[in-house]
């Protein structure tokens, strides 16, 4: 009974608070909120606190300031490194205030503050630069209670307790403030030993968000910023010399801070904003939010992307992206043009992709609920590598991979380590380094990242050896099997998905792609097969609709057009021969394969070859170089094969 009328009395609240929120009272509505933007727009006169300024980034930022007209309110524990610091300002001829206090008690938070407004006037700017760093040379659990009260009360309380009394007086008098709290390039990056130091500084991103947050209108705008590691007192004792004679000097950081305070504080509320990012590229800074901020566009030339109808004079020697030379599957083109006559292809596609999902579970023998799909095998990437790590994890990839995956990997901030093929091209045992993969796993490794067969080597892991390896890679880790070329492999040789998911430990993503065996590139369709968990978690960041109604149509006709596949299969297995013969018969080293390419050790520099070749109307793959003068052919038609043989016995 008693529990009854607590949750009785418990939804009355909650109700009587919906209603408020709903239909406020129009007497207690607060008066109309400061704009937004209203905040300040030039520093001539404006009065800035910064705390902890007596040395490093507080004492340049001071500097900084005052040259811009403002006047600076300097403050520190210690009377001597204050004065010093004022007779530094006052002799470059700044506007300083000096207030000796501890503002890590509210007593000497409330000293600053009140000082300021009675010498100043009111505040326009807080900076919250007090910090420490704390133990470095320990694991968390072994710091004790005094140091973890010391980096908290210092880096965070010293904050909460400025900005609670700026925020009170600015509310009250309606005047915009803003608050710039100083964070670290440690937020999101772990590093060793310095759990107090990086357990304060994200809190202070929650300070900053919760000001935020409660301050909506933006009378109030927190703001954190994460400097780059610069040359003073504080990082002298942590870093190694090397690393410290190359670090900037403090005043490297000051352009951002002077941006922040004079930015729309609707621009700018609750944000992270990371320094060095600011200085490299402030433009995306300011709008992109997070870890994009870095990323550089993948750029694809499209000087590469000679139509055959305009100025190639090879129709249908479209091969530098590793497509297929046979095309268009007839089945595809007669299934496209019978849907054209239907109303289905120009709308929304089937929103559970039934239709699509059965055929690939058919394909691959698995249950529906193991396949993922993604516009393209390179999307499916990009959304793993976006759902399962965070800036700064590691990932181990072979060397050379795939060029894409390092550009996504850069996107979102992930540290590799490449682990270099073994063997040799000259005697056909350039191979992964497998176990060379294994021992580069750490726990810190959140994925694994294999292409088989090996773009570019063109090489197929032998079955059994793939599987071992399988079963040794550790639960912690995703394991991503990219098998982009595998329909070209030998059928005998293939492994089978529904094995390798059995047997693997860790989370397997096995990832294949319509754009190079089928000939469906222009229509980005690919997917991934892993447990159905997985593929649950795959799509969560997946765009609803994100494959078109024509993709969704056509893949289960080419599926089904055994013969084609019979066709391309064997118009590859033979254009490869006949490449291979050639080169062979050139004396040419190269890696026999199991795809539409082959990897060989170029007679001349790759890139006279491929100009040559363009000249003739056909595009040869731009793969970088990893070796002397290793590149790729791809295996074309036979007249095509046979224009590079010719081309390559005149080196
Ligand atoms: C190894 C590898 N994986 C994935 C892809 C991407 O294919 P998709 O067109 O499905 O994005 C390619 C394309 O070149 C590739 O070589």
């Amino acid at each position: 009974m008693q529990k009854f009328r607590r949750t009785t009395a418990r939804f009355y609240f909650m109700g009587i608070k919906i209603w408020n929120k709903l239909f406020p009272a129009s007497v207690s509505s607060p008066p109309p909120p400061a704009a937004m933007q209203s905040s300040l727009t030039s520093l001539d006169n404006s009065v800035v606190v910064i705390t902890g300024s007596s040395k490093g980034i507080g004492l340049a930022l001071a500097k900084a300031f005052a040259e811009k007209g403002s006047k600076v309110v300097i403050n520190a524990r210690s009377e001597n490194d204050l004065n010093n610091a004022e007779n530094i300002l006052k002799k470059a001829g700044c506007t300083v205030l000096a207030i000796q206090a501890d503002v890590s008690t509210s007593a000497g938070a409330k000293t600053l503050i009140e000082q300021t407004l009675s010498h100043f006037g009111p505040i326009d700017v807080l900076i919250n630069n007090a910090g420490v760093v704390g133990p470095s040379d320990k694991p968390v659990w072994q710091v004790n209670t005094e140091q973890w009260d010391e980096v908290l009360r210092v880096n965070v309380m010293a904050a909460i307790h400025c900005s609670a009394l700026l925020a009170s007086e600015a509310i009250k008098s309606r005047r915009p403030v803003k608050i710039l709290n100083v964070s670290s390039g440690i937020v999101g990056h772990g590093l060793t030993h310095l759990g107090p130091y990086a357990i304060s500084k994200d809190a202070l991103e929650s300070v900053t968000r919760a000001y935020s947050w409660d301050s909506e209108e933006g009378i109030v705008c927190a703001v954190s910023i994460q400097p780059r590691s610069v040359r003073s007192t504080m990082t002298k004792d942590f870093y190694d010399r090397a690393e410290y004679a190359m670090m900037d000097d403090a005043d490297a950081v000051a352009p951002v801070f002077l941006w922040a305070a004079t930015a729309p504080a609707a621009l700018i509320q609750g944000r992270s904003f990371s320094e060095p990012l600011f200085a490299g590229d402030p433009s995306s800074a300011k709008s992109i939010r997070g870890q994009l901020v870095g990323a550089q566009p993948i750029t694809i030339k499209p000087a590469t992307f000679i139509s055959n109808t305009d100025n190639s004079k090879q129709p249908g020697a479209y091969m530098h992206l590793l497509e297929n030379a046979n095309g268009f599957y007839p089945s595809a083109r007669e299934q496209l043009l019978k849907e054209l006559e239907q109303r289905d292809i120009y709308s929304y596609p089937d929103p559970e992709y039934k239709t699509l999902t059965k055929a690939l579970a058919t394909e691959t023998d698995l249950p529906e609920d193991q396949i993922a799909l993604g516009a393209g095998s390179s999307e499916i990437i990009n959304r793993l590598l976006q759902l399962f790590t965070t800036p700064g994890d590691s990932i181990v990839v072979t060397k050379p991979t795939w060029s894409f995956f390092h550009a996504f990997s850069a996107r979102w901030q992930l540290i590799p380590t490449q682990v270099a093929m073994v063997g040799s091209l000259a005697d056909g045992t350039l191979r992964h380094n497998l176990d060379g993969l294994l021992a580069a796993i750490t726990p810190r490794t959140k994925i694994l990242y294999l292409v088989n067969p090996c773009n570019p080597t063109g090489s197929l892991l032998p079955k059994d050896e793939l599987e071992t390896f399988i079963a040794s890679v550790p639960e912690h880790i995703i394991l991503v099997l990219d098998e982009a070329y595998i329909q070209y492999a030998d059928p005998a040789q293939r492994p089978d998905p529904k094995q390798l998911l059995a047997s693997c430990k860790a989370r397997l993503i096995i990832l294949r792609t319509f754009s190079k065996f089928f000939g469906l590139s222009g229509f980005r369709i690919g997917y991934a097969c892993a447990s159905a968990e997985t593929v649950n978690l795959l799509s969560r960041a997946m765009m609803p609709f994100g494959i078109t109604t024509a993709a969704a149509k056509i893949v289960p006709t080419v599926l089904k057009d055994t013969t084609f596949r019979q066709q391309v299969y064997d118009n590859n297995l033979e254009g490869r021969e006949q490449l291979e013969q050639g080169l062979t018969k050139l004396d040419i080293n190269f890696l026999p394969g199991q795809t539409n390419f082959i990897l060989f050790d170029c007679p001349t520099d790759p890139k006279r070859l491929h100009s040559d070749l363009k000249k003739e109307g056909l595009i040869m793959p731009d793969v970088n170089q990893f070796l002397q003068n290793y590149s790729v052919l791809a295996v074309g038609k036979k007249e095509h094969n046979q224009l590079v043989l010719d081309a390559l016995s005149k080196y």
